[in-house]
């Protein structure tokens, strides 16, 4: 109904907008401060960052941290520290990310590194370093243009290791020099590069990019693999599906891991719900839908694919389940048996809360939702009946998902929930927001 979908959307744009208001760090949107040498930088503020007297706090932290194996802690209080003073010192906004790389990203990737910390048999001082960097793997997003990085050898994931290495010059957070440099250096690495590759830059200048050292004597070095993992368990489940439809909004050229190449990406091409074989795409036109990408991601989740030979302990059981999830979403995007049309009607209103709310819980996410909404009511039939199965069976995995991850979440203080002046209450977002939920959990 024509009055029905105009009163969910201003529930979008309420939710959305609740919630941005208590996201000080997200406000206006800044420029990118992309420079001439091609890695950006954030702006900064008129006033200095001042080290903060919690960075003594932090010190007695670490000693503790050392002495009771308490590095739990350690990550949250340090990340409650970098968010709330050094990020915003900086002049970072998640505004200036791209919708799949954004807060929610953050916050998901927070989320998941607080349920790792307690299930991995590795050392401490390994998992704190490792996790700083799978929190932080993606603040670069904020200053390089994603869709820019076929051309560029210096991406987003250097561009967050420079950018913590300006942070670290603010305040160590009580990290050791060497520590600092591996979680930089895991924020660098992140990007899994198979192989040596060609960049040719916008000037036509041709540089080699090499993939980045992650083992020592055949060792993993872990500071560089559990910000992939961290990383992965996004690149996985509901909330990938979710992220992963908000980059539609502009074509683009997006990385093939497998493929080692870049692909060209558009809205409504990228929505038929194919599901093709490796040669079937390659004898077409080469560019994978949504549903082969989906499939592609799920297929390399696992200890016999080059990205997943080190997953151990937790990481498996929490990569095993969002796999799952993954692949039933995936089986559901037929166009067979479509549902009725008031029921996808209203299906697409609540899919565009869902992204606003919780996927991308910006304002930035919330206009790209708008936008999809409208450009998805246009798309061919077959394409709208399939995806609104898949958009209905990505809402309810998204809601098992969170239901395992408030559980942990809800032992963590009002304090732990807190990510400084950058999200108020992690639970907010994580939480699947009542005005889809309810409904969606009806349909069950
Ligand atoms: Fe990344
Ligand atoms: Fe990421």
């Amino acid at each position: 109904m024509p009055g029905e979908r105009r009163k969910q959307q201003s529930a979008a744009q309420r939710c959305a907008g609740e919630l941005h208001a208590g996201l000080s760090a997200t406000g206006e949107a800044r420029p990118a401060g992309d420079t001439a040498d091609g890695v950006g930088r954030a702006r900064h503020h008129e006033t200095s960052f001042k080290p903060a007297p919690e960075s003594m706090y932090i010190r007695s932290a670490v000693a503790a941290a050392a002495l009771y194996g308490v590095y739990p802690l350690l990550v949250r209080h340090a990340v409650v520290v970098w968010g709330s003073e050094a990020l915003d010192a900086v002049g970072f906004s998640f505004e200036q990310a791209d919708s799949g790389h954004g807060l929610g990203h953050f916050t998901r990737d927070y989320a998941h590194a607080m349920r790792l910390i307690r299930g991995l048999n590795i050392p401490p001082q390994e998992l704190l370093t490792g996790l700083l960097g799978g929190i932080f793997h993606d603040i670069g997003c904020a200053m390089v243009r994603r869709y820019d990085e076929p051309r560029r050898i210096a991406r987003h994931a250097e561009a967050g290791a420079i950018l913590l290495e300006e942070l670290f010059q603010e305040t160590s957070l009580g990290l050791s020099k060497v520590e600092q440099d591996l979680v930089a250096y895991g924020v660098a690495a992140h990007t899994h590069y198979l192989k040596s590759m060609d960049v040719v830059s916008a000037e036509g200048i041709t540089r080699k990019l090499e993939p980045y050292v992650d083992t020592i004597n055949d060792k993993p070095i872990l500071a560089v693999w559990l910000p992939r993992w961290v990383d992965r368990l996004d690149v996985n489940g509901a909330g990938f599906v979710g992220r992963h439809y908000l980059t539609l909004v502009e074509q683009h050229e997006d990385f093939s891991g497998s493929e080692q190449r870049f692909y060209t990406v558009n809205f409504e091409d990228h929505l038929r719900p194919l599901l093709r074989t490796p040669e079937e795409i390659k004898a077409a036109d080469g560019n994978r839908t949504m549903r082969e990408h989906l499939a592609l991601f799920a297929s390399s989740q696992n200890n016999q694919s080059p990205y997943g030979k080190h997953d151990l302990d937790l990481m498996v059981v929490m990569r095993d389940k969002q796999t799952a999830r993954l692949q039933r979403i995936i089986g559901s995007i037929t166009p067979t048996d479509p549902l009725h049309p008031a029921v996808e009607n209203e299906i697409v209103d609540l899919w565009t809360i869902f992204l606003a709310c919780n996927v991308e819980p910006t304002r930035r996410g919330r206009e790209t939702a708008e936008t999809l909404a409208a450009r998805f009511r246009e798309l061919p039939e077959d394409t709208q009946h399939a995806w609104c199965k898949g958009f209905l069976a990505t809402m309810q995995e998204y809601i098992g998902w969170a239901e395992e991850t408030m559980s942990t979440l809800n032992k963590l203080s009002p304090a732990e929930r807190r990510l400084g002046n950058i999200v108020e209450d992690i639970t907010e977002i994580v939480a699947p927001n009542q005005l889809w939920a309810t409904t969606i959990s009806s349909m069950r």
